[in-house]
């Protein structure tokens, strides 16, 4: 796998995470060391040496606790362990402190709305019965209509395109409010317990040299406890965006500054002014950029993108984040073959066509514009190898957005596949023993990182080469450069220019620049061709 490039990065660094490029693993898809089919720590340790390589600065963990993964790991049983199918929490300690000392901080997933029905907390919820203090650490309601064989309220999953209720009945009669799916009771964070028990599990994994936390479904843990029928159009919003969630994440703020840790927050909102609140100077470091990975391969809506993102986070010093995928989104080489490149989860169908050799292009372009941008990067692995969206055989799939949806919806399992590592071994290198839990596509191998790494073309040459170089773009501002229509231009810290051409006619370079790196060959003139992109420097 070859030795490190980098020295490991300065520990007493407290603003690393304003221009960090942060990995986020997916442990049951990295790689399986004991070939039981499920990807596990042993496997993300085993691959330091490739992550320190690649030059990424920090790892984003989505959920390693134990869970009956009835929703990919974000239904927790226990916060503070991890799941035996991936190992243990000694071991969890050891890759947190191995990293570490290849410069690579770590960033565990929080999931803070719900946890999962076999939670201690909902086990004695359900048999204490109806009145019971357990009871109300949860939203548990009597039912509507006769014999309350009506759902309380009428609020709509949270899962794009299902159509099952919110709420569960248990045999006692009483209904539980659970956002996602039932087996992902919502806490009751009017609750001074809920409040302090994830307080509690903050410090413990700072305690074990975590440096940052990522919130999963931030905006949606406060619930208006009278849970009004959406039909009626409450205002605000009875579980969107309230206001009493400031409270929570400064005290969450609190706990943080004590570590030097830092917070991501999943914060889906379409109000930029309401998002940027959330990183108030005591409250979140960042958020998610989800309009920036929405956004279609479109020069003037790119632009408008990062115009409007740099606008928001201005006012409140917090740096930017650019996302173009994670593991519940589509494949950004598949999503940029198509038609419609934009991110819509209301618009995700079967078999929409995309061309491949395209997408690739332009998501090597795409790849060039994240990075030279202010702020944090984050890339999902399999990224870094370009892997497009696989298709899963309707057996396989274990998506609960697939099954909640009457099978309409083709979940998220085509983003979790599991990497390629080695393209002759077996399952491509992910593990030598059992079938991947999610099948690999044919022709994965020729994904997989042997055969990219000693390639200076493929897409894992053009990661490491633009990782290596973005030290170079600093934190400063951002300054556009005059370019003709469907060009992107724009200088940062230093003189170097970044130049992403999405318009038909090849585009001219700066004249007297030195090309540092391109996402495709220039032309026979040293132009750049549509959807390439280029970092230059004077
Ligand atoms: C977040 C996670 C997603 C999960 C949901 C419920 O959106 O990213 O994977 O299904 O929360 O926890």
């Amino acid at each position: 796998m070859g030795q490190p490039s980098h020295a490991p990065k300065d520990h007493e660094d407290h603003d690393w995470w304003r221009s960090a490029v942060i990995y986020q693993v997916y442990v049951r898809s990295f790689a399986d060391s004991d070939g039981d089919g499920t990807g596990d720590l042993a496997g993300v340790r085993a691959r330091l040496p490739y992550l320190a390589e690649l030059g990424v600065d920090a790892l984003w963990f989505s959920p390693w606790y134990p869970s009956p993964m009835k929703d990919g790991g974000y239904d927790v049983a226990d916060y503070r362990a991890i799941d035996p199918a991936f190992g243990t929490l000694a071991e969890a300690e050891k890759l947190i402190a191995e990293a570490r000392e290849l410069g690579i901080r770590t960033i565990v997933d929080i999931v803070p709305n719900h946890v999962s029905d076999q939670h201690p907390w909902f086990q004695a919820a359900s048999t204490a019965g109806p009145g019971s203090p357990e009871r109300e650490l949860f939203h548990f309601r009597p039912g509507r209509g006769p014999g309350g064989d009506l759902p309380p309220n009428d609020w709509p999953s949270q899962f794009a395109g299902s159509t099952e209720p919110v709420w569960t009945r248990l045999p006692d009669g009483e209904w539980y409010l659970h956002l996602f799916t039932p087996e992902q009771p919502d806490l009751n964070w009017a609750h001074p317990a809920v409040r302090q028990e994830h307080e509690d599990i903050l410090r413990f994994w700072f305690e074990r040299g975590v440096a940052g936390v990522r919130i999963d479904s931030a905006a949606l843990l406060a619930k208006d406890p009278d849970l009004p029928d959406l039909a009626t159009r409450p205002r605000p919003h009875p579980f969107v965006d309230r206001d009493e969630l400031h409270d929570v994440y400064r005290s969450w703020r609190a706990v943080a500054d004590h570590y030097d840790g830092v917070f991501v927050g999943e914060v889906w909102l379409p109000d930029t002014e309401r998002f940027a609140r959330y990183l108030r100077p005591d409250e979140l470091h960042t958020a998610f950029n989800f309009s920036f990975l929405s956004c279609p391969w479109d020069a003037a809506r790119l632009r408008t993108s990062i115009d409007t993102t740099l606008a928001e986070h201005a006012p409140v010093g917090a740096p930017a984040t650019w996302v173009l995928c994670n593991h519940d989104v589509t494949r950004t080489v598949t999503r940029y073959g198509r038609e419609d490149t934009g991110f819509d989860f209301a618009a995700k169908a079967f078999g929409v066509p995309t061309d491949l050799a395209l997408g690739t292009r332009r998501a090597r372009a795409a790849a060039l514009l994240t990075l030279a941008l202010p702020g944090a990067v984050y890339v999902y692995q399999g990224e870094e190898l370009g892997l497009p969206e696989a298709g899963i055989p309707a057996d396989r799939i274990q998506d609960p957005m697939y099954f909640r949806s009457g099978g309409t919806d083709p979940g998220r399992d085509g983003c979790r596949v599991p990497l390629p590592w080695a393209a002759g071994a077996p399952h491509a290198g992910f593990g030598a023993g059992e079938e991947p839990w999610l099948p690999q596509p044919a022709g994965w191998e020729s994904y997989a990182v042997d055969r990219q790494q000693d390639d200076a073309d493929s897409v894992l040459a053009l990661y490491r080469r633009a990782i290596a170089l973005r030290p170079r773009f600093g934190d400063g501002p951002l300054t556009w450069l005059p370019a003709p229509e469907g060009v992107l231009a724009f200088t940062r810290a230093e003189g170097v220019t970044c130049v992403v051409n999405l318009a038909a006619a090849p585009a001219e370079l700066p004249a007297r620049s030195r090309l540092l790196i391109a996402s495709g060959p220039l032309d026979d003139e040293g132009r750049l061709p549509q959807d390439t992109a280029a970092w230059l420097t004077d």
